[in-house]
């Protein structure tokens, strides 16, 4: 019986960690277009090659992008800019734009 018990205990477990492992909160709810349509509002200042301090974000990993954003929004990154920008957007919104900038070219 506590056998029983056990390898249930076990198989729910690896379970969860799976879970864990696959599911990327961060990109909940990302859409392509939706990104594309936001990211007018970027190109003024990120473009292709990294100019004046702006750095390029064209074809970073979709999570860098993300998770800049959220450290703009949440200010625990300096950038009266971006943290304006970034403090605009919802999560959705964020998904969106990483996984849009994700698949440009760099
Ligand atoms: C007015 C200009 C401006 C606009 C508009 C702007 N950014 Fe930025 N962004 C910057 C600057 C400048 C930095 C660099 C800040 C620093 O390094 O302190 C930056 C940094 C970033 C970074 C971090 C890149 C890295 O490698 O550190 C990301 C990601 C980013 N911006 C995404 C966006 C997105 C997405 C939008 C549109 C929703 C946007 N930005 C709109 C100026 C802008």
């Amino acid at each position: 019986m506590v056998n029983i018990v056990f390898k249930f205990f076990i198989a729910i477990s690896c379970l969860l960690i799976f879970r864990g492992l696959l599911a990327e909160p961060l990109l909940d709810g990302a859409d392509f277009d939706y990104g594309e349509y936001l990211s007018g509002q970027c190109l003024t200042c990120h473009q292709n090659s990294s100019d004046e301090g702006i750095p390029a974000i064209n074809g970073a990993e979709a999570l860098y992008i993300a998770k800049k954003l959220i450290l703009y929004k949440n200010k625990e990154l300096e950038n009266e800019v971006m943290q304006l920008v970034a403090g605009a957007l919802d999560k959705e919104q964020i998904a969106s734009l990483a996984i849009y900038f994700n698949s440009l070219e760099k």
